[in-house]
């Protein structure tokens, strides 16, 4: 695997890493009349996060890469913005949300590049299958906006 491939990868476990922990805090401070969807839909969120991760990791391993699996290294990789602790309203979790999948969808067509350019077939797959996940929760995120 090339180095940039590799750093990609890690930089891209870091971001869902990092998503990992505000999906929760999103879940843990939505207010309003959302609250029931939004709450329940975070939930679906971190755990599919949470197997991202775990797949991610290990395709890296697959590819004799080394997989982030410390937190000051993934703080230090990621480009999401964390957010405090405190309550945020339906609507602005939703927009908080756009801005974040928006981020992860031109995050992964990224590697689907990078992965095709180092001719892994395999990799181009994998991310191209979060690719059409997370095109269908912005589609899914938007319509609730409405
Ligand atoms: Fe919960």
């Amino acid at each position: 695997m090339s180095k940039n491939l590799s750093d990609k990868l890690n930089e891209y476990l870091a971001n869902q890493q990092v998503m990992y922990i505000k999906l929760h805090n999103l879940h843990w401070y939505v207010k309003g009349r959302g609250f029931f969807t939004l709450h329940a839909k975070l939930e679906d969120l971190y755990d599919q996060t949470a197997k991202i991760i775990d797949d991610v990791a290990e395709r890296l391993l697959a590819l004799g890469g080394s997989p982030v699996a410390n937190l000051k290294k993934a703080l230090e990789l990621t480009s999401v913005k964390e957010r405090e602790d405190a309550p945020i309203s339906s609507d602005e979790t939703i927009k908080s949300l756009i801005s974040d999948v928006d981020y992860w969808i031109r995050d992964t067509k990224e590697i689907v590049e990078l992965a095709e350019e180092n001719n892994d077939g395999a990799t181009a797959d994998q991310f191209n299958g979060y690719l059409t996940e997370y095109q269908k929760l912005m589609w899914m995120l938007k319509s609730y906006m409405e």
